[in-house]
């Protein structure tokens, strides 16, 4: 709790830079850093199930930022998020709702590599396809290259397109059921569709002309949406803001409760200026079910906005938080 410009939002990024090693906001992270200093450090010290969490992150200015977990060194801070898991709100995340598909995509790509993280690689490996594909295609276009040299990329293409739209069809099966639970109870009745379908290497070589005209890929999941609908429209056009606030905290409460599952530990939820626009019934609503979802920062201007006692009120004035 804190009036406007004290820091809050500042003390859940720190929070998810902590715990993650990027910060959800900018991916700039001389940003990070106090105006005016060389360096920044966020040093975390937490209980994660039953067991201890240290993290340190040292960010430079002008150098590559180093991360630890519990002591050990890690090759990259990003690393992080393969130990643990943190689900943010801002009100930046409603464009995943108000947003074009790209914003949907990433995000459900993002949600299949904590669900799945031995598949976290398939989106990335999917794009870096894709980009490899439209390189060879303009190279055919200008003449630098036979049509042969498509082959093999159209290949990978067809291979790691399958296996993404497979990941994404399993975690939309996963989240979209408990997604449409938790948003009935804050009272929205919604929905999550995805009917991508894997491009074949037939496919793709049955459009060829118009790619090579394009200098690019115009068929695969690159291109598709995750649907978020509510009686059957788009909340991306037809919802409210309100509803497609409510639309956002339901992805992340479902999620947070499938990885709770699974385990190893609850993810850390950071919800940034939550409860503006919501109404007291929706706020109680969704503090009782943020209360039993492992640990949570909520952030307000006033400690009445929340509706239940929270466990411990942390009061952000501008360089403290008591
Ligand atoms: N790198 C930086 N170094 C120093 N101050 C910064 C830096 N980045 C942002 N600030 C300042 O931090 C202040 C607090 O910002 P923050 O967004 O955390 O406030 P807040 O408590 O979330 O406010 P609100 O209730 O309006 O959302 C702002 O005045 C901003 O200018
Ligand atoms: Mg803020």
């Amino acid at each position: 709790m804190g009036p406007n410009g004290a820091g809050k939002t500042n003390l859940l990024e720190a929070l998810h830079v902590g715990t993650q090693g990027f910060s959800p906001r900018t991916r700039t992270d001389a940003h990070l850093i106090r105006f005016g200093a060389e360096r920044g450090r966020i040093a975390l010290k937490g209980a994660r199930g039953g067991s201890q969490v240290e993290s340190e992150i040292v960010l430079g200015v002008n150098e590559a930022k180093r991360a630890t977990l519990n002591g050990a060194r890690l090759s990259a801070a990003e690393q992080l998020r393969s130990e643990l898991a943190t689900l943010v709100f801002t009100p930046d995340r409603l464009a995943v709702v108000k947003g074009g598909p790209a914003v949907r995509r990433a995000y459900f790509d993002r949600a299949l590599g904590r669900l799945y993280p031995a598949r976290a690689v398939v989106p990335t490996e999917y794009a870096a396809a894709i980009a490899q594909r439209n390189a060879s295609l303009r190279r055919v276009s200008f003449g630098a290259s036979s049509r042969d040299a498509l082959a093999p990329w159209t290949q990978r293409v067809a291979e790691l397109g399958a296996a993404l739209v497979v990941s994404r069809v399993e975690t939309v099966a996963e989240v979209g059921p408990r997604f449409s639970e938790r948003a009935g109870e804050l009272g929205l009745a919604a929905e999550v569709r995805y009917e991508g379908e894997a491009p074949t290497a037939e496919a793709l070589e049955a459009r060829l002309d118009q790619d090579l005209d394009r200098g690019t890929t115009g068929l695969g999941p690159h291109l598709d949406d995750i649907e978020l609908t509510s009686g059957g429209r788009e909340l991306r056009r037809f919802g409210s803001q309100g509803e497609q606030r409510l639309a956002v905290l339901a992805l992340i409460l479902a999620e947070a409760e499938l990885l709770t599952e699974r385990g190893p530990a609850p993810p850390l939820l950071l919800l940034d200026d939550v409860l503006s626009e919501l109404d007291e019934r929706r706020r109680r609503i969704l503090a009782e079910r943020v209360g039993s979802a492992g640990q949570s920062f909520i952030t307000s201007t006033v400690a009445s906005a929340l509706p239940v006692d929270p466990a411990q009120l942390v009061e952000v004035t501008p360089g403290s938080a008591r």
